[in-house]
């Protein structure tokens, strides 16, 4: 047998372009990938184990069907996901996260690909158990006219139906679900600019474009922040798959540990940000507001106020432990976004 190869669909994305070059430094594995740019990709590019196709998985349907043929592994992780476009473009949500990853799970099907499946922390959507667990707890969302729910409800249809294929016997997968996962090149700074980030980058820009922060309904909510090299390291097992551990499984990859609320993730980066010694002298740094929810997001909005993990699964099959605390998980991300946007 060969080296193994994967086909990564969205390889310049946060999750994709990261764990190619994991992929690329630490392992023999073969990555053919796709993207409709490449700018994140780095040194990758230059690696004769990669191979990337600039293009829309819309379009490009014949490249993709003949490298999920000749592909051991397909990670298909192309999607929107951040909230402020599932109220704003829930249809779009339902097409590309939906539709087009459902065409390359049939493609999976079609030619006995194992496909290793992005789910997410979303899926459990307002469940209120302390600690989310892939097999045993209840995924909870509002009602229609709330279309933040569009996304939890997307990936949970796929999640089941990869599951039916699976334990039917007609598709090998594994769903790994990521917990609030930071770290460099996370959004771009374009999209906090218009305020459609994930709230670590919407953050990190205010205090860069010294705007205001703004805590929705008073940042109670709580998440818990898993650095994307522990996140990555994750995914690196569950591709290796040794003694086929992860065979149709659902693995929860998150960092309990670092829980935190809105309201405290905002004074930690404005901390780190005025240390930082391009800006301990600034004149002026962002202030910290509050808005409602509807004010900030829309009608179609509703919140999850509070999201942890249980990790006993990852631990058990995977031999996982996330590392890196909340203060060096925000240091490094913060850090890195100030480096590749200096003005
Ligand atoms: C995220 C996104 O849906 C996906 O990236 C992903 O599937 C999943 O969760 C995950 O990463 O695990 P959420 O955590 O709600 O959802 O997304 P953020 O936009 O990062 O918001 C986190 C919290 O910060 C929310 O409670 C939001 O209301 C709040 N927030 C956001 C603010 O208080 N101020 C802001 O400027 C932005």
């Amino acid at each position: 047998m060969g080296a193994k190869k994967i086909l990564i669909l969205g390889v310049n994305g946060f999750i994709g372009h990261h764990l190619t070059n994991k992929i690329l430094d630490e392992t023999d594995w073969l990555v053919y990938g796709m993207d409709l740019a490449e700018d994140r990709l780095g040194r990758a590019l230059h690696n004769p184990r990669f191979q990337f196709l600039e293009g829309d998985i819309a379009i490009n349907r014949e490249w993709i069907e003949y490298h999920v043929k000749k592909c051991d592994v397909v990670m298909p992780l192309v999607a929107i996901a951040t909230p402020k476009l599932y109220v704003e473009d829930p249809i779009g949500v339902y097409h590309l996260d939906f539709e087009m990853n459902l065409n390359v799970v049939k493609q999976c099907v079609k030619y006995h690909k194992r496909v290793v499946f992005p789910s997410t922390s979303e899926v459990y959507g307002a469940c209120t158990d302390p600690e989310f667990s892939e097999d045993e707890s209840f995924l909870t969302v509002g009602p229609i006219q709330k279309e933040r729910w569009i996304y939890s409800c997307c990936k949970q249809l796929l999640d089941r139906v990869i599951y039916a294929y699976g334990t039917r016997g007609h598709l090998e997968f594994t769903l790994f679900r990521p917990f609030n996962w930071v770290g460099p090149r996370l959004d771009s700074l374009d999209t906090a600019k218009e305020g459609s980030s994930r709230v670590v980058t919407q953050f990190i820009a205010e205090l860069l474009m010294q705007r205001p922060i703004t805590l929705v309904d008073g940042g109670h909510q709580k998440r818990c922040f898993t650095y994307v090299d522990d996140g990555i390291d994750a995914l690196i097992r569950i591709l290796a798959n040794k003694d086929e551990v992860c065979k149709n499984e659902i693995i929860n990859i998150g960092n309990p540990a670092n829980e935190c609320s809105v309201r405290e993730l905002a004074h930690l980066l404005k901390g780190i940000f005025t240390e930082h010694p391009d800006h301990r002298a600034d004149k002026a740094y962002s202030e910290i507001i509050e808005k409602p929810a509807e004010e900030y997001y829309g009608k179609g909005y509703q919140d999850i106020y509070t999201r942890k993990p249980s990790i006993e699964k990852a631990r058990r099959l995977l031999g996982w432990e996330p590392k890196v605390n909340l203060e060096e998980s925000m240091r490094r991300t913060l850090y890195s976004f100030l480096e590749e946007n200096k003005i």
